[in-house]
């Protein structure tokens, strides 16, 4: 255990004693849901949450805090319910780009090509289309998006399940998907968090974070989360600080509930809980999956689980104080009416699971944990819907095209189109042929893990060019193996235009190919990919290189090489990747895609480092000593990375036509806000429902005849049901009196100065200055240009430049258009650590409009403080 002083610093419990009594324990108590007439949507909610929750008794507040364990119900995820009220438990789904485990669902691009797209319209639409189907199949929560991984080190397994390494892009993602999703009555979980950045050693790694690093990056995006009102949040299976994720103060407590404001509820990863207090006392609210996942998690009761009735007996003895139960339960309830405004339990138009996460049989066990209860399981509700078109779109407005000497759109004049590689093939044995997708067989269009769905289909890049080649009547050339150059070359140089297509793939490291434990082992492709490539460009001299990897990989031979007349990146782009790859290589759709992350030349350019090897394994330990130069940052900032090392900048993507910017105007409406620190105090905690008495334990008991009808291996809250699990590591569960006296303390609490409001401190989010730019196509063709925005801040510690604002505009050939952008506080401010609050600093600020982080066209200095500008007349 670590508490926080009041500089915000965690320091050891023994160290700290002395100055306990004067020190305010920032990251104790966990801060409880207050009242906000202000907020009427959200003060709805709350009002129907409580009176929900006050009627609720001890044990079936627990059930709504406690999944049923690991495959015992019919979701990935389950609470326990409240029969009594006729109220289902939740139920809970994988994962963020579709529905996982189930049939008749789409397979939507990865969250990195949702970026890639940069289009806040496509990213809002894709959630919304994600949430129609979680809806469809009668789930509660979709267990996405990401926003952690963030994507420190290029090589990290999930980070093509979120967005983009840039802590901007990636929060106006998150938000626009969590918009979308909830939007459809579904409740998102933004996850991991926090500081799940590799998968070597997840489950145990340490990682010491600095607080300027926390709050200019990693927290960044949840920040943007919260602010979009997302009903949940999972923190992450590694420690932060020398604490787990889910059972720390200072990332739960203080970062997320009280600085940023999160009014929902936070769930553990899968098995992320480890103590019962721990978890409870620093702010977790729903336990997943329930109980402790494998043995000794026995099939007689008492089951293993840190809650359950193990919760039940910590409030009964006073441990959990009552008000602490009552948040957990308050904050669940909130999230399910803030989303499902005109649904009130009991009810009849909430749906209900129509699937089984286990199989896709039509019958089979209910409770598969216990193999009870066969019955009809799967009703094989198509929701798919007319997403197609929707994935289609996304697929080819993320395509990237990194290099292009004039050959792409390809001219319907060719001759013979070569396809070449296994890459452009339709895996043998069906796209979902291999259990988590583990396995390349075949085309590349999502990662491999838990961040999966099964495809209803998978248009392959060959099937796509042969029906396109056959419409155009190109002669359609097609070989599979990676290995077999000689065959490459032979039909490479039969042919007018060569498509050679290379994969890397990663993911969860639960599963691993040749060796790679979810993290990629290098950035070179895959199954000889670099070979074929280099093979096929020895013999055409138009070769066209298209890539299906989860992240960067090293391919700056391919940029020098002369014969290699275009270079693609396609990520994952989900089941329609091959038409949507086609829709843009022929011009049908303007290539809009910009890469989310920057190409380095080689993997030790990135300046970031995996950790592979543990000094000591028991407790590995990890510091992000490049703080926050990760990615562009650390590229384009001298003294950190070089500019000569990168092959494609952070934001590139070639279009078909050309564009010019003209007239930049900053400026300023109305007049400078001022900025205060939050101020003032909660309330204190409620109590809701009936209060408990610890003397009545007896009364928490199972019923009578529970013996009879109970479920093995599900986890039910009454006393004596589950034991109470120690963590099996380097350190002992918590016993409550290393905690605190404030971590029980519900009497109202200050708030923080960076605080107050979802997202943080309201006053962050004023907007400060407007920046419009004039951007004219100068080129043949109607095209869509990416207009990027980025912001110096000045001084020593910052990164040269950092992104802050994006638009997708269409532009007619010779129009002008004028695109306008506005700057919050938080965009032209540094985290101050001794403040705890985030300050505009005096160094110079600038701002740099362009088509990429190294393409920047015009540029103006920002006049902090200035005062009215009347828009348009602001030249700098
Ligand atoms: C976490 O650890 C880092 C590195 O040891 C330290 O710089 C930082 O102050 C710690 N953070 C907190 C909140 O204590
Ligand atoms: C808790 O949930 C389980 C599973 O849904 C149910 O069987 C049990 O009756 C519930 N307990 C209470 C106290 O409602
Ligand atoms: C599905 O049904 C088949 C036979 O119809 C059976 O072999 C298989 O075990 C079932 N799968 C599951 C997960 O129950
Ligand atoms: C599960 O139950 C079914 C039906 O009662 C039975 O046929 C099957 O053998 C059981 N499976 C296992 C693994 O016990
Ligand atoms: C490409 O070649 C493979 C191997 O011969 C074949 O199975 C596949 O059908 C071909 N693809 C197309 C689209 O013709
Ligand atoms: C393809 O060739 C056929 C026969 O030569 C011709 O009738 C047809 O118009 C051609 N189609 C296109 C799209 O060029
Ligand atoms: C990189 O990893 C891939 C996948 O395991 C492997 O196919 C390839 O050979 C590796 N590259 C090098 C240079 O070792
Ligand atoms: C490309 O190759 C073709 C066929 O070998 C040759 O005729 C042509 O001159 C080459 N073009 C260039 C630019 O090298
Ligand atoms: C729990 O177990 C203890 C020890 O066996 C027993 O004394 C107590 O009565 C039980 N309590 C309940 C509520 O079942
Ligand atoms: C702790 O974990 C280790 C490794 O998984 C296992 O071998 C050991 O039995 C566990 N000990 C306890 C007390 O659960």
């Amino acid at each position: 255990m670590r508490l926080l002083s009041s500089a915000g610093l965690l320091l050891p419990l023994t160290a700290l004693t002395a100055a306990l009594t004067d020190t305010p324990f920032l990251g104790f108590p966990s801060p409880w849901l207050s009242p906000d007439p202000n907020d009427v949507e959200w003060q709805t909610a709350y009002d129907k949450a409580v009176a929900f929750v006050s009627q609720l008794t001890l044990t079936e507040k627990v059930n709504l805090t406690t999944g049923t364990g690991w495959e015992a119900d019919r979701c990935i995820g389950k609470t326990g319910s409240v029969p009594r009220l006729n109220f289902e438990g939740f139920c809970l789904m994988d994962g963020p780009l579709g529905v996982r485990y189930v049939d008749k669902a789409s397979a939507f691009p990865a969250g990195m090509n949702a970026a890639a797209t940069f289009s806040k319209r496509l990213i809002r639409a894709r959630g919304e289309a994600m949430g129609e189907e979680f809806r469809g199949k009668g789930i509660d929560v979709q267990l996405g998006p990401v926003a952690g991984a963030l994507g420190r080190t290029p090589q990290g397994g999930r980070n093509w399940e979120g967005f983009s390494p840039d802590p901007y892009l990636t929060g106006v993602a998150i938000a626009e998907t969590i918009k979308g999703i909830q939007s459809r009555g579904v409740i998102a979980c933004a996850k991991h968090y926090i500081l799940n950045e590799q998968e070597h050693f997840r489950g145990s790694i340490d990682v010491r974070i600095d607080d300027r690093t926390m709050h200019e990056l990693y927290l960044w995006p949840f920040a943007d989360a919260v602010r979009a009102g997302v009903g949940s949040v999972m923190c992450s299976y590694n420690k932060v600080n020398g604490t787990y994720a889910c059972e720390n103060e200072w990332a739960v407590n203080y970062l997320l509930k009280n600085e940023l404001g999160f009014r929902g509820f936070v769930m553990s990863d899968w098995g992320a809980q480890h103590t019962t207090l721990g978890s409870a006392l620093s702010g977790l609210d729903m336990s997943m999956p329930g109980d402790i996942m494998g043995p000794p998690n026995s099939p007689q009761p008492p089951y293993g689980s840190h809650w359950g009735g193990a919760l039940t007996q910590a409030v009964l003895k006073g441990e959990v104080p009552q008000w602490r139960l009552d948040d957990m339960v308050t904050r669940i309830m909130t999230a399910y009416f803030r989303i499902n405004p005109t649904i009130i339990p009991p009810n009849s138009s909430r749906p209900k699971p129509n699937f089984s996460a286990w199989t896709q049989n039509t019958t089979g066990p209910l409770y598969k944990a216990s193999n009870r209860t066969w019955t009809t399981i799967n009703e094989h509700i198509n929701v798919q819907s007319n997403h197609s078109h929707l994935i289609r779109e996304i697929a080819a407005k993320s395509t990237v095209i990194l290099k292009n000497t004039g050959i792409l759109p390809l001219p319907l004049s060719l001759d013979s189109i070569a396809v070449i590689g296994n890459d452009a093939q339709d895996p043998p044995n069906g796209p979902n042929a291999c259990p988590e997708r583990a396995c390349i067989t075949g085309t590349v269009a999502m990662g491999y893990g838990s961040g999966t769905t099964d495809f209803p289909y998978l248009i392959s890049p060959a099937t796509a060019l042969s029906h396109r080649c056959r419409q155009s009547n190109i002669t359609f050339l097609n070989t599979t193996s990676n290995w077999d150059l000689p065959t490459a070359r032979a039909v490479a140089a039969d042919s007018s235009l060569a498509i050679v297509f290379a994969a890397a793939t990663s993911g969860e490291n639960f599963v691993s190919i040749d060796g790679n434990a979810g993290d990629r082992n290098n950035l070179t492709l895959w199954d000889n990919g670099d070979e074929l490539i280099k093979a096929v460009a020895e013999v055409n001299n138009n070769t066209i290189v298209v890539l299906h990897t989860s992240g960067p990989v090293v391919i700056d031979y391919a940029h020098r090489h002369p014969n290699i007349s275009g270079i693609i990146w396609a990520g994952f782009p989900g089941q329609e990747s091959g038409n949507g790859l086609v829709d843009v290589l022929f011009g049908d759709v303007y290539p809009q895609g910009r890469t989310p992350f920057t190409w380095g030349s080689t993997l030790q350019s990135y300046g970031v480092e995996l950790m592979t090897v543990a000094a000591d394994p028991r407790n590995p330990t990890q510091e992000f000593p490049e703080g926050v130069f990760i990615d562009y940052r650390h590229f384009l900032t001298p003294g950190k990375g070089r500019e000569g090392d990168v092959t494609y900048a952070f934001g590139h993507g070639l279009g078909y036509t050309t564009f010019e910017y003209g007239l930049l105007a900053v400026g300023r409406e109305g007049v400078w806000p001022g900025y205060g620190a939050a101020e003032g105090r909660t309330d204190a905690a409620p109590v809701v429902g009936e209060e408990v008495e610890g003397d009545e334990v007896e009364r928490w008991g199972p019923p009578g005849g529970w013996e009879g009808w109970r479920i093995p291996r599900y986890v039910y809250p009454w006393v004596n049901t589950t034991v109470f699990n120690s963590e099996n590591g380097t350190a002992k569960a918590p016993a409550i009196g290393d905690f605190p006296p404030e971590a029980r303390d519900g009497g109202a609490q200050g708030l923080l100065p960076a605080g107050g409001k979802e997202g943080g401190n309201g006053g962050l989010y004023d907007v400060l200055f407007w920046v419009s730019v004039d951007v004219k196509n100068t080129g043949e063709v109607e095209g869509v240009e990416v207009v990027q925005l980025y912001v110096s801040l000045g001084g020593p510690s910052n990164p040269s430049i950092v992104l802050r604002g994006f638009e997708d505009v269409a532009i007619k050939p010779n129009e002008t258009k004028t695109v306008k952008f506005e700057l919050t506080r938080r965009d032209i401010s540094n985290w101050n650590t001794d403040t705890q609050n985030w300050e505009i600093t005096d160094h110079e600020k600038m701002v740099f409009l362009g088509s990429s982080a190294m393409d920047l066209r015009v540029n103006s200095t920002l006049e902090i403080g200035q005062r009215i500008v009347q828009p348009g007349s602001g030249k700098p």
